[in-house]
């Protein structure tokens, strides 16, 4: 119904705001996309050495797949809310604004598991900061973290949304395929390391 093409549109506006392009260039730090990976998230933001910079876009990103999907469940119906998670995610990956030219979809996501329901959220959260502290390699911990939402959504009890967070977390693997490429050469940078 109308409702879906609702929860599609706010989630596409929303999640095409390029918050991480949008801070470094308001802090006079230059574009974001010629440096390192060229990625406009958190993980490329904090390689300018903005730690702040890099925290608040994380966040931004989060917030902005989270609010869709809250405010579907809230006023459009509970159909809607994939939808909406869906949307923000490819609003945040293929921002119409930067030709099409987006993030990868971790931290957007994060949010739009908390948005569906907050044990989904916690699972993700957990994968991806344990991994992250682990082993200290920002897309392994995030692409692991994508692929556990539609497992954690099945294990929960909110298994209508794992086909959407399913076609979500294969998005979100393609889209890091360099970063898969530099895992198996055994040349992707750590964050935090010498050569983040
Ligand atoms: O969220 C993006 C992250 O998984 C990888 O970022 O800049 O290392 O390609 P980057």
């Amino acid at each position: 119904g109308i409702e879906n093409l609702w929860a599609m549109l706010l989630g596409y506006v929303l999640g095409s705001i390029p918050f991480g392009l949008l801070l470094t260039s308001m802090a006079g730090m230059g574009d974001v996309r010629k440096i390192g990976s060229g990625n406009i998230g958190a993980t490329n933001v904090l390689r300018t050495g903005n730690k702040g910079l890099a925290a608040a876009t994380l966040l931004l990103d989060l917030f902005k797949g989270f609010l869709p999907v809250f405010l579907a469940w809230r006023y459009l119906g509970e159909t809607s809310v994939g939808f909406a998670a869906l949307a923000a995610v490819i609003g945040h990956c293929f921002p119409v604004w930067l030709k099409f030219r987006g993030g990868k979809g971790v931290a957007t996501l994060a949010g739009v598991c908390f948005g569906i329901a907050w044990p989904i959220g916690l699972v993700y959260a957990a994968v991806w900061i344990g991994l992250l502290a682990l082993l200290r390699i920002s897309s392994l911990a995030g692409m692991a973290a994508a692929v556990s939402a539609p497992v954690a959504a099945l294990l929960t009890g909110y298994g209508q949304f794992a086909p959407y967070l399913a076609v979500i977390a294969a998005l979100i693997m393609w889209l890091h395929r360099a970063n898969i490429s530099r895992l198996r050469a055994g040349t992707e940078p750590k964050v935090g390391g010498s050569a983040t």
